[in-house]
């Protein structure tokens, strides 16, 4: 019986995280097999990471599917199609129709840019985020693996990684060194669902 996890990974631009999470399991540090790469945005880069790792790309919105639910019944069938354990968001930022997270069972991940509870929640996504965290004078900052529920950035915490904010960290810099923690733990947080570490 195989029970490499299968996987499905959504994202809405450049797609760094997911090549990061394609590149862990070319290097066999991620037992998953990749099975789509989605984006809501037919022109955003990750769909050239997803050709360069021979993943199929899917380009599924309210413009390909503009009908009440449209969005929801494609994904829940490429669900279907890949027979899909596991849906990786990654810098996918659309709320996932309520339908889609019941379908899975919530066996959904995410990753969000700050120590959550921290910063987290509505209208705080990306650079959004960084500059919340410099203006409240934080010490320390870093980047949170969660499972999703129909509630913004509230489900379970499966793995955190934590950077220092510097005296003269700037939003961008500050971007640049939580991104860099992403790539690694996501890989590591999926890996530890493959394994059945972590339970959920
Ligand atoms: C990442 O920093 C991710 O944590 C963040 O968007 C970036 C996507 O980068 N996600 C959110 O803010 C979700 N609320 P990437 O496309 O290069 O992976």
């Amino acid at each position: 019986l195989d029970n490499t996890l299968n996987i499905g990974l959504l994202a809405s631009g450049s797609g760094s995280n997911v090549e990061a999470i394609l590149q862990s399991i070319k290097d066999k540090r991620l037992d998953a097999n990749p099975c789509f790469v989605l984006s809501n945005n037919s022109a955003a880069p990750v769909k050239e990471r997803a050709f360069k790792y021979a993943v199929p790309f899917y380009h599924i919105s309210g413009r390909t599917h503009p009908e009440e639910d449209g969005v929801a019944f494609a994904i829940i069938d490429l669900i279907e199609k890949y027979q899909i354990d596991v849906l990786v968001l990654a810098g996918y930022m659309k709320m996932l129709p309520g339908e889609v997270i019941k379908h899975l069972g919530g066996k959904i991940t995410n990753i969000h840019p700050s120590l959550l509870p921290k910063f987290g929640g509505a209208g705080m996504y990306g650079m959004r985020v960084h500059r919340a965290v410099i203006e409240a004078g934080e010490t320390e900052s870093g980047a949170t693996v969660h499972a999703v529920t129909e509630e913004y950035d509230k489900g379970k915490i499966l793995g955190r990684c934590r950077v220092d904010v510097d005296e003269d960290e700037t939003e961008e810099t500050l971007a640049r060194k939580v991104l860099a923690c992403e790539h690694k733990i996501y890989s590591i947080v999926l890996q530890k669902i493959a394994s059945g570490e972590i339970s959920w």
